[in-house]
């Protein structure tokens, strides 16, 4: 778990970058700062691995307070990784990966044997690429010998700084996905950084929004999209993307409340969801029983229902999205 208490950065005493910022992060995590360039995400993430240090304020890791470790062995154990990749290019793939567990004079044969676990991981073939420097590789493939070494020395924490920010949009979701699959795996604490909303959506479990240094609004992806705290969130997200977000609606979204007949709607035999069942069941069901009318109803009372031409205006809205549902 990592906390921020009240965590605030000026340099040379001037404006505050990181302002009164407080903030928990779960074991297991993996959560997203995401505001606009300038917001002070990267100060916020260097200040947990102490690139930088907090003008004020307390930052914890599983409840100890940072500065009570040295920074070199608090950096040893947290992997970080930059839009920049910043492999050494004098060093080969595996001599790259291997860096820091050689610092922290692990056993030669286990560095061997775990840096061929990571490249497979991050989903390099090892025979191809063990030997190669990284000039040889596309960016995408640096990126992947950047994520395997953050993780060579096996951190509890995993910090990322836009990481996939410089590739192309279709290799970017390629890395996002391999991201999510590791998480699911290592059960890491991921903290990601991007000033890409869809890339937070995407991929956090939570999401925290920055503005001028101070957290707007840190909750999961659904109810940020859903119930953003204020103008400035709305805005930020923009209207119109939940309804490009067709995961994350449920049948509570797309219901008419106040449709004439509900009490008329006689639900014992019929076909009925409930309110926060997911879109993709509601149009399985739609299709199944090809209903042009479905009751939404919780504890036995219809609260809504869902109309055959609201399912076919909103899958007009959402195609091509809606290939996958
Ligand atoms: N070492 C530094 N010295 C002075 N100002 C800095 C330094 N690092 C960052 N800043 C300033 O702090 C603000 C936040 O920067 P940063 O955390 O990099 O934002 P982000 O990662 O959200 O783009 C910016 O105005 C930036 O110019
Ligand atoms: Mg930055």
């Amino acid at each position: 778990m990592i906390q921020l208490i009240d965590v605030s950065k000026t340099f040379n005493g001037k404006d505050m970058v990181v302002d009164n910022l407080s903030l928990e992060i779960k074991q297991g995590e993996l959560v997203v700062l995401v505001g606009e360039s300038g917001c002070g995400k990267t100060t916020t993430m260097k200040m947990i691995n102490r690139l930088e240090e907090a003008s004020s304020g307390t930052i914890k890791i599983n409840g100890k307070d940072i500065k009570e470790t040295n920074a070199i062995d608090l950096r040893r154990n947290i992997g970080y990784v930059i839009q920049q990749v910043g492999l050494f290019p004098h060093l080969t793939v595996g001599q790259n990966i291997g860096v820091v567990p050689r610092l922290t004079k692990n056993d030669p044969a286990k560095i061997a044997k775990r840096t061929i676990e990571l490249l497979e991981m991050t989903g390099l073939k090892h025979e191809d690429y063990l030997n190669r420097y990284p000039k040889e590789l596309s960016g995408g493939q640096q990126q992947r010998v950047g994520v395997a070494r953050a993780l060579a020395n096996n951190p509890d924490i995993v910090l990322m700084d836009e990481p996939f920010s410089a590739l192309d949009p279709i290799t970017r979701c390629q890395l996002q996905d391999e991201l999510l699959n590791l998480q699911k795996e290592l059960h890491k604490t991921f903290v990601f950084v991007t000033h890409d909303v869809d890339e937070a959506i995407k991929i956090g479990d939570k999401i925290a929004v920055i503005q001028d240094g101070r957290i707007m609004q840190y909750d999961t992806p659904e109810t940020i999209l859903k119930k953003p705290a204020n103008q400035f969130i709305q805005n930020f997200v923009g209207q119109d993307r939940l309804w490009k977000t067709p995961e994350m609606l449920r049948a509570l979204d797309i219901m008419d409340d106040n449709y004439d007949n509900m009490k008329a709607i006689e639900v014992k035999d019929m076909v009925f969801v409930q309110p926060d069942t997911p879109l993709s069941e509601v149009l399985k069901l739609h299709e199944k029983h090809n209903l042009s009318i479905i009751p939404v109803v919780e504890q036995g009372v219809t609260v809504g229902v869902i109309t055959e031409p609201s399912i076919l205006s909103l899958l007009a809205e959402i195609i091509p999205g809606s290939e996958g549902l």
